[in-house]
């Protein structure tokens, strides 16, 4: 092979998109954020007053909706009918609102049919929640990240502070465990470990320590 299709799974604010987006750059591969998808259209729910669980009203908007990426320095941009929402789609609100949504089979369905096309094209890293299990089964790597809740809070609540939020270390604990378990017990596709991923306790690594392991892994397969 020499281009892999990489699949990065795992609970809330286990490092996810920071480590995937390292190894697309190293690697030369493109980057998918699938939870930008997901915040997204749950963004436009919102702007629009449509209740969280109307789900044939928001499979309707979704067909008329565009959701792209664009390269951007630091940081990949996200537009929403060619709107950037990069910052607006990582607001409170979403996050809060966005587990919700994406249990809605047919926000699935839409969503997942887009990730395949944009992995359609070889060297990919995607990261989620279902991309080992459902979007990419035959990915040639997948790997499972994990992180204790207390690790990610503190995580979450210093990128917080950069971004001058103050939300209290024990409201993020709460928000991160009430997201994993949704995200973990809905019906369709939820939150699992696929069978053949690789799982990585990042609790006391470093990012740069998890970027050498996945690429070691890498080299591996190539
Ligand atoms: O990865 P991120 O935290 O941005 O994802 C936001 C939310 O989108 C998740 O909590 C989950 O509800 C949903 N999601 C999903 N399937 C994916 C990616 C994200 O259901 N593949």
């Amino acid at each position: 092979t020499d281009k892999l299709q990489v699949a990065i799974d795992g609970p809330a604010s286990a490092g996810k998109s920071t480590v995937a987006k390292l190894i697309a750059k190293r690697f030369g591969y493109v980057y998918c954020d699938t939870g930008a998808m997901y915040r997204s259209i749950t963004l436009k729910v919102i702007q629009e007053g449509i209740a969280l669980d109307d789900e044939p009203a928001i499979v309707d908007v979704l067909n008329h909706t565009t959701i792209d990426f664009k390269p951007g320095d630091p940081n990949q941009l996200v537009f929403l009918d060619h709107h950037d929402v990069t910052n607006a789609i990582r607001s409170e609100q979403v996050t809060n609102s966005v587990s919700t949504v994406a249990a809605l089979p047919g926000v699935r369905t839409n969503l997942v049919d887009q990730q395949r096309n944009i992995a359609s094209h070889g060297g990919v890293v995607m990261d989620g929640r279902d991309i080992g299990t459902t979007v990419l089964p035959d990915a040639d790597l997948k790997i499972f990240l994990v992180a204790s809740v207390s690790e990610r809070a503190e995580r979450r609540f210093k990128d917080n502070a950069e971004k001058g939020i103050h939300t209290p270390i024990k409201e993020l604990e709460a928000e991160i465990a009430t997201r994993d378990y949704k995200d973990s017990h809905r019906k369709v596709s939820p939150l699992v470990k696929a069978a053949d991923a690789i799982e990585i306790n990042t609790t006391q690594m470093t990012i740069d320590d998890v970027v050498a392991e996945i690429s070691k892994l890498m080299e591996n397969k190539l």
